[in-house]
């Protein structure tokens, strides 16, 4: 599928033209950064495990009625995707205290919340993206209250989606954090889930041992940062357990949903 102009090179993403109009194709790179880019390295095959960990989420978010941007994988870094307007807000929902929660409110990391909480981020790499509350969301025309109440109630039942998932996968969700957009049809405009779900914007600990498999393992230097995403995928059932995942040489080897080799 032939991409055009790039039009937004992100972090972790680079965004493209795609072939028809309101389509965007979304490539994933290799580049880890922490800490409001602090901290930068280039994880080999990340890419390609978020590539493929994002469209089993956002397929199966689909099929329980949660519109999303996601339209098909192409190849192993790339997904075509629907245009939206992105909110300018990350959506946080945390079941257990991790991260900057803990410092916010001094609770003790691991600790469970007393249910689960959404909070929103203003997205501003060069404020840290603070975290900001409704009434700044609709005085700043972020977002409109009807959006926010949508938002909140979509991260919810993603929540309930994803804890459901990964338990089967023995894996905790911890946290993770979404994004939205609006899509324009005629005069409609639609709220539909955007970006990536992926071990870079989730913590996931091991159900039983706590063992971390997610962007922590890099922020936190622990080492076997791709060896936790590929544990995330192979669990997941998206990666074969014998494979030592390769893309051309570099990269994981993925299987399709019934199995057979992809690439
Ligand atoms: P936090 O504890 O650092 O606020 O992060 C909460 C969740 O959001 C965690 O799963 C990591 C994710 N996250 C991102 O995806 N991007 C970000 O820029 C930040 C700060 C967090
Ligand atoms: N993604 C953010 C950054 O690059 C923060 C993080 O995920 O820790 O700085």
């Amino acid at each position: 599928m032939a991409r055009g102009k790039q039009i937004y090179e992100g972090k972790a993403k680079i965004l493209y033209e795609g072939p028809e109009p309101g389509t965007l194709i979304q490539f994933f790179k290799d580049d880890a950064t922490a800490f409001n880019n602090q901290k930068h390295s280039v994880l080999e095959g990340k890419g390609v495990l978020n590539n493929r960990i994002s469209e089993f989420v956002m397929l199966g978010l689909e099929r329980i009625g949660i519109p999303t941007h996601f339209i098909k994988r192409i190849n192993m870094r790339e997904q075509l995707i629907r245009h939206v307007e992105i909110i300018p807000l990350e959506v946080v929902v945390r079941n257990v205290a991790a991260g900057s929660i803990c410092k916010r409110l001094g609770i003790k990391e691991g600790e469970a919340l007393p249910r689960s909480v959404v909070e929103f981020y203003y997205k501003d790499d060069k404020l840290g993206d603070p975290m900001v509350g409704e009434d700044h969301i609709t005085a700043w025309g972020w977002a409109s209250p009807q959006e926010i109440d949508d938002m909140m109630a979509y991260a919810l039942r993603v929540n309930d989606y994803l804890s459901g998932l990964f338990a089967t996968a023995h894996i905790r969700l911890i946290d993770f954090k979404l994004e939205f957009g609006r899509q324009y049809e005629g005069d409609l405009v639609r709220l539909i889930l955007a970006d990536e779900i992926s071990p870079d914007g989730c913590r996931l600990w091991d159900l039983e041992s706590g063992e971390i498999m997610d962007k922590d393992r890099f922020r936190r230097d622990l080492g076997d940062v791709v060896e936790g995403y590929r544990e995330v995928a192979r669990r997941l059932g998206i990666l074969r357990n014998d494979e030592e995942p390769k893309d051309n040489g570099k990269g994981p080897k993925l299987v399709s949903s019934n199995g057979e080799s992809t690439s």
